[in-house]
């Protein structure tokens, strides 16, 4: 039994990831904004705890209570994330350094609030959420994948610093999976074209988007849950997990195209 704190545990691959590692025994601590939805997750053993990851005083309350009650933290599993998609020039740089608060800065400071407890353990796991979009880009995605990119570097550079402590880290790429994730990426998306030059083509990739995410075409996230719950399981983990739709043939696609058919393969699929 692990003790286990995951974020973005309030919807998605976080909720499911949550509830299939309670039902494993471990002991998970759930953390997200929007506690009604975490409520749901008691039921299977999940403790509900609020975090907002943009904000220190949130994330060092969060891990100071988990310590408190359980004296250890065991797997640190970062998975809150958002898609903040939309042409860069329509989009404020402020939004574009929140997408970054979200997905990279907040993702660090709970990192480096969790690592002195499991160097003193001499033990841990940190499995990091990032995207098969950590690996190519897709149409009006600059600052998602931005984040994703600049993840994967974060990630492999953390595991070679902490691996003499006997922490390991991992990455999980996921390909399109069906969460309300498409659905904000795409209200971003259409949001940030309203009345500008890339209306026409954003609000045509923004309806595709939304298409696409609530159709069938996109995987469960419990193949991603499923998957976490082997890393955290495995002996030893894999340094990347890359699954669910489109991810293994796209990430090879991207590696053996030229770049500009790859880009033309993107929107063309947009
Ligand atoms: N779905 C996909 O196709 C896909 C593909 C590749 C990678 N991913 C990645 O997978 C991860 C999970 O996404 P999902 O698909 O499960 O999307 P989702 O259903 O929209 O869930 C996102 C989670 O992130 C949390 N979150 C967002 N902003 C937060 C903040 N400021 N503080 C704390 N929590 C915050 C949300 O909780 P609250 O709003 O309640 O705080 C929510 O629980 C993300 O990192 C995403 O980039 C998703």
């Amino acid at each position: 039994m692990a003790i286990i704190l995951i974020t973005g545990a309030s919807s998605g691959i976080g909720y499911q990831t949550a509830e299939l590692l309670a039902q494993n025994g471990h002991k998970v601590y759930g953390a997200a904004r929007r506690m009604d939805k975490l409520e749901k997750l008691k039921s299977v053993g999940v403790e509900p705890i609020y975090l907002d990851i943009t904000n220190e005083e949130s994330c060092r309350k969060l891990v100071d209570t988990i310590i408190d009650n359980e004296g250890q933290i065991d797997i640190l599993i970062n998975n809150a994330g958002y898609g903040s998609y939309g042409a860069i020039e329509d989009v404020p740089l402020e939004e574009a350094k929140r997408q970054f608060e979200v997905n990279l800065f907040g993702l660090a400071a709970l990192t480096k609030l969790v690592l002195p407890h499991m160097r003193h353990q001499k033990a841990g796991r940190i499995i990091n959420i990032s995207s098969m979009g950590g690996r190519f880009t897709t149409y009006f995605g600059a600052w998602y994948h931005a984040t994703k990119y600049a993840l994967e570097a974060f990630s492999d550079a953390l595991r070679m610093e902490v691996k003499p402590f006997g922490i390991d880290v991992s990455l999980i790429e996921p390909g399109g999976i069906k969460t309300n994730w498409g659905l904000i990426a795409a209200d971003h998306l259409a949001e940030s074209a309203k009345g500008g030059t890339y209306e026409e083509a954003a609000l045509k990739t923004a309806t595709s988007m939304r298409k696409q995410y609530s159709g069938n075409m996109m995987s469960d996230p419990k193949i991603i849950s499923k998957t976490i719950s082997k890393a955290v399981s495995s002996k030893r983990m894999r340094a990347r997990y890359l699954i669910g739709f489109g991810a293994k043939p796209l990430v090879f696609l991207h590696t053996i195209l030229p770049t500009r058919i790859f880009d033309w393969l993107i929107m063309r699929a947009s």
